[in-house]
Order: structure tokens, then sequence, then C-alpha cells
């Protein structure tokens, strides 16, 4: 599991800075991964009717949460259409509020990828939970893996 090493080194560097003083055990944050892939194609997926679609690189995949639909982070995908967000969210929203809450959304339409996809509409997916993982001295970090249920063209 690729972590975003800039965020992570971010947030580390927020933790030390910010967080550590106010409580030294108990970070009050919780630290969110997405990662993920999308392919070009009306449904992002690596497969149409059993044969490898061409990933969708360069793509802006977003993170939105809450019923403002509020952009929390963001990512371009790379060659491989690979995308991998962190989030950093307070501890006191749940993780169950969080993936009935928020979506990702690609906000790049697909005739960037494709001039016969359409250029209205963009890919969106609820997020799952994937997994726990934790990191650093101590294991100081606990991140939570999420990925994408499966992407659907919205308007
Ligand atoms: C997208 O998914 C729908 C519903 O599952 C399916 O009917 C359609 O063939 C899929 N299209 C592509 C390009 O995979
Ligand atoms: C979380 O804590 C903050 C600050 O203490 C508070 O403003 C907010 O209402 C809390 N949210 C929930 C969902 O408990
Ligand atoms: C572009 O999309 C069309 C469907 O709109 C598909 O038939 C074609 O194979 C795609 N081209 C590539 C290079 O994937
Ligand atoms: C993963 O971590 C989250 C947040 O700390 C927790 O709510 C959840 O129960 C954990 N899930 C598993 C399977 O460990
Ligand atoms: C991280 O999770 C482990 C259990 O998986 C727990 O013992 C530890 O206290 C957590 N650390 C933080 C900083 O939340």
């Amino acid at each position: 599991m690729a972590l975003n090493l800039k965020s992570l080194l971010f947030v580390s560097l927020f933790i030390a800075l910010v967080a550590a003083p106010i409580a030294e055990a108990t970070v009050p944050i919780r630290l969110i991964q997405i990662q993920g892939s999308v392919f070009c194609n009306l449904n992002g997926t690596m497969l149409v009717n059993g044969i490898a679609s061409p990933p969708f690189s360069n793509a802006l995949v977003q993170l939105r949460c809450g019923p403002a639909n509020l952009i929390v982070s963001f990512a371009i995908t790379d060659r491989d259409g690979v995308f991998s967000n962190l989030a950093v969210f307070p501890r006191n929203l749940s993780l169950t509020s969080l993936l009935s809450t928020c979506n990702l959304l690609v906000n790049t339409p697909l005739s960037r990828c494709n001039s016969t996809l359409p250029s209205v509409g963009r890919l969106r997916s609820p997020i799952r939970f994937i997994g726990n993982v934790t990191l650093g001295l101590n294991n100081i970090l606990n991140v939570t893996i999420v990925g994408p249920v499966g992407f659907t063209l919205v308007a």
C-alpha cells in the first residue's frame, strides 16, 4: 500500500508541531488514505467486456464529503490511472459517517482520455473500508485505508 509520502510527511510534521503538545498519547485526528485507480471508459473499470481499458491518467480525483460536498482532499492519477489521497478528519467524526457521506469525484471529463467519450458528466463513486495500518515510530499514526466502490457517470 503506497502511501502518499509527501502528504504523510506533511501530516507527520503537523502532528509533531501542532497535535503533539495538545495530547501526547492521543492525536485528535483521523487519517484516511484513499486509493484506487480509474480507467478510460464510462464506468472507470479496468475491463470492458473482458477487454482491458487504457488507464485514465492525469485525472483530478477529489474526495468530497458532507451535505455541502466539500472538497476534503484531491489527487492526480498517475500514468497507470492510480490515485492516492490522504485526508485528515477530526477524530470524533466516525468512520461510518465518513463512509456514508464522502464520495470520490473524478473532476476531469472522460473526453480528456478518449475524445469519443462524453465531455459532460463526471465519474463518481462512494467509498468503502479496505483496512487499517499503523505507521511511524511507536505506531503513532493509525491510518484507515479506503477505496472506491465503483464509478458511474453522473451529471
Ligand atoms: C457500465 O456498467 C453498466 C451497468 O453495469 C453496463 O451496462 C455497461 O455495459 C458498462 N459500460 C462499460 C463501458 O463498461
Ligand atoms: C467534534 O468536536 C468538535 C470540537 O470539539 C465539535 O465542534 C464537533 O461538534 C464534534 N463533532 C461531532 C460529530 O461530535
Ligand atoms: C474510446 O472509446 C470508444 C467508445 O466510446 C471505444 O470504442 C474505443 O475503443 C476507445 N479507444 C481507446 C483507445 O480506448
Ligand atoms: C479501523 O479503524 C477505525 C478507526 O480507528 C475503526 O473505527 C475500525 O473499527 C477499524 N476497523 C478494523 C476492522 O480494525
Ligand atoms: C492505533 O491503533 C492501535 C490498535 O490498532 C491502538 O492500540 C493505538 O492506541 C492507536 N493509536 C492511536 C494514536 O490512536
